[in-house]
């Protein structure tokens, strides 16, 4: 997929990439993104995006018209054939699991249990912004997904202690409670599987679990509030460090979350139901070691997947908007989300409550044959279909969590919306004989022929979600 202009770039440049970018990508569009030199009227658009647009331009009091009740009586989207999407909607509170959290999946039940009980994700919560997880003490999961950036860092691309860089962008956080995979690639099935990963990564917190689980226990703070969160000595305890890991599945779950899991509806019952499943032994043992074999890595990975799990964007003008306060937007907003939701094509993929489907695409950013090569979800499925797909990422909240894409390319919104309308990078030209590992861009990705002010508008949209 090169991108045009970019390909003396080396991954250990990125910073004179980043500053590189917006001419680049003014150098790259003159062939499909003439858009770009005309003025706010656009010609040939898609004839669902029509509506409302006339010779003089767009027609915002017809606009206003169209999105003025509940979205289901909205202008129907730009969608192409074969895509199945939701609808916008509020995200679901706390109280109220995804589907995937039911019954049908075991591993999700407990997940959805621990989330419904404020002492497990208040535990969880104080885990995240722990540095003691890290080996040398240096950084925490907050230090890579911070609350006020949507959990992200704003930093390109990760840095673990001792400064070792990895190779992909802190993720936002937002979709992980209600992603079916997690990570950029999708090769976690769960946030406990996904939370024993950078506890373990050398470039990320270098450590391992029977070496925090040990430190925990020294501490005066957890045993207690282990104790409190799950009850007394784990199945597998023992009085020291050893047993603690082989007690954990590849668990690496994230655990963040507002303050919102306390607000849980459900809090009661659900704590009720843990105290019978949790083996309170009865009070022979030392209250000290009792209370510090409360501590392994299950748990540990447990109480941070709960509070990932409990994590939800703040809330934003454009939950008024959903909320049928049609004055929540100002015109240009509204114009950007008319757009993105037609000539713009986004909804393609960046639908329902997350505004994303949870699924993986090749939007044109792998570099392909390049020292920053990152090939997505085919590294972990080895699936040649899956050459080049990255998950789509939510954008709620996403003015907040540049730099933006699984390696953090883009600096500015502006710059990656340019991107966008010209189509994305080219894919590279067919080779003789054919390259089976070369990348395809997804058919869902075309040149959008939106004008400078059209853009402008669906910069102004993206700032509300
Ligand atoms: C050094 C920075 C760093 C630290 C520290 C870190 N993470 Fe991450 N996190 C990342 C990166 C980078 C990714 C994306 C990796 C990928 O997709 O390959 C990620 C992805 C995730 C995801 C996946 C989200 C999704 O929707 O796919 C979760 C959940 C997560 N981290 C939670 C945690 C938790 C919990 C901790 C602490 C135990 C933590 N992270 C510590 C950098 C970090
Ligand atoms: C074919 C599906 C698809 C379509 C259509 C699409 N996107 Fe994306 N979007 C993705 C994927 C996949 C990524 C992540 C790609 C990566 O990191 O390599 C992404 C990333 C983004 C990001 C970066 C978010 C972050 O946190 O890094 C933004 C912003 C975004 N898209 C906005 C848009 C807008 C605006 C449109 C319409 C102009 C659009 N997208 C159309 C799939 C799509």
């Amino acid at each position: 997929m090169p991108l045009r202009g970019k390909s003396r770039l080396r991954q250990n440049a990125l910073a004179a990439f980043l500053h590189a970018i917006p001419l680049a990508l003014v150098l790259a569009t003159p062939s499909t993104a003439s858009g770009q030199q005309r003025a706010a009227t656009p010609s040939g658009i898609a004839p669902n995006a029509a509506a409302c647009h006339d010779p003089a331009g767009w027609n915002i009091a017809c606009l206003r018209a169209r999105y003025s009740g509940p979205a289901a009586g909205w202008p129907a989207p730009t969608i192409d054939a074969g895509v199945q999407w939701h609808e916008w909607a509020p995200v679901p509170p706390v109280a109220d699991p995804p589907m995937q959290w039911t019954a049908a999946n075991p591993g999700q039940a407990e997940l959805a249990a621990d989330v419904a009980r404020p002492p497990v994700v208040a535990l969880g919560q104080m885990l995240f912004f722990d540095t003691r997880l890290s080996r040398k003490g240096q950084i925490s999961c907050a230090s890579c997904h911070q609350p006020q950036r949507a959990f992200t860092d704003g930093l390109p691309l990760a840095v673990g202690e001792d400064k070792l860089m990895g190779r992909r962008r802190s993720t936002p956080l937002y979709a992980a409670p209600f992603a079916p995979r997690l990570f950029w690639d999708g090769r976690a099935a769960s946030l406990k599987e996904q939370v024993m990963g950078p506890l373990h990564d050398p470039r990320e917190m270098n450590h391992d679990a029977a070496g925090a689980v040990a430190r925990l226990r020294e501490t005066d703070i957890y045993p207690a509030r282990f104790l409190d969160a799950f009850g007394g000595a784990t199945a597998a305890s023992s009085p020291a460090t050893g047993s603690a890991s082989s007690t954990v599945a590849p668990a690496s779950s994230a655990a963040g979350s507002t303050a919102s899991a306390s607000a849980s509806a459900s809090a009661s019952a659900s704590a009720s139901a843990s105290a019978s499943a949790a083996m309170i032994p009865t009070a022979q043992a030392p209250a000290a070691s009792t209370t510090a074999s409360a501590i392994d890595a299950d748990r540990l990975a447990r109480a941070l997947a709960a509070y990932v799990a409990s994590l939800r964007p703040e809330k934003t003008r454009f939950d008024e908007f959903l909320a049928g306060r049609a004055d929540a937007l100002d015109d240009n907003e509204l114009l950007g989300l008319h757009l993105f939701r037609t000539q713009a094509r986004c909804m393609n993929c960046h639908n329902g409550p997350l505004l994303t489907d949870h699924q993986f695409h090749n939007i044109g950013l792998s570099f392909y044959g390049r020292r920053n090569q990152d090939l997505g979800r085919y590294e972990a499925t080895r699936d040649p279909a899956d050459l080049g797909r990255f998950r789509t990422p939510s954008l709620r909240n996403v003015a907040q969590a540049g730099p933006w894409m699984h390696n953090g390319l883009f600096p500015d919104l502006r710059g990656l919306l340019r991107m966008y309308n010209a189509g994305m990078g080219r894919d590279a030209p067919p080779a003789d004989p054919p390259d089976p590992y070369a990348p395809r861009k997804s058919e869902h990705i075309k040149p959008l022929d939106l004008s400078p002010a059209e853009i402008d508008a669906l910069l102004a949209f993206l700032k509300t979600l």
